[in-house]
């Protein structure tokens, strides 16, 4: 009986779906706002519509490759889960670790994203939804 409720804690804080405004602090603790050029609204507007501000969204894509967590980090260029072929792996991180409510990597690995990588324009949800256009709903009424 306690191996069970030991258990069912690790699954009830492996996995977690944020409030804007939770999510908002997390990474503004986080030095994402102004993170090289960037902004909270950005990331926040990024995360809505790449997964839900879902820290376990997995999805699939066509060239066999798999996005992980929050911001669908994939598993060709980002992580390795181990049956994605020629996977580069540039975060050094397995992709299981991008999906628990400890987002300190997948902090770590966005940013390395922006930084080595094509800045915010490689989020498809980004480029779609957030791009461009007033942000500023994402992150209002949260007390930063
Ligand atoms: C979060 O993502 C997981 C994995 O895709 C899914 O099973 C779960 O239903 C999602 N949670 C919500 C609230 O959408
Ligand atoms: C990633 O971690 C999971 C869970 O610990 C493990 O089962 C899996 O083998 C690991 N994958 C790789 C590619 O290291």
């Amino acid at each position: 009986m306690r191996g069970l409720v030991f258990l069912l804690l690790v699954a009830a804080a492996s996995a977690k779906v944020y409030q804007r405004c939770e999510l908002a602090t997390i990474l503004n603790d986080a030095g994402m706002d102004g993170y090289r050029g960037t902004t909270l609204a950005d990331w926040i507007c990024l995360i809505k519509w790449e997964s839900n501000y879902n820290s376990s969204a997995i999805s699939g894509n066509f060239d066999g490759s798999t996005d992980y967590g929050l911001f669908q980090l994939n598993s060709r260029w980002w992580c390795d889960d181990g049956k994605t072929p020629l996977s580069r792996n540039g975060c050094h991180v397995n992709c299981t670790v991008l999906l628990t409510d400890n987002i300190r990597p997948a902090i770590v690995c966005a940013k390395r994203v922006v930084r080595d990588y094509t800045w915010l324009r490689s989020w498809s949800g980004w480029r779609n939804y957030c791009m461009g256009r007033d942000l500023s709903s994402y992150i209002a009424g949260c007390k930063l």
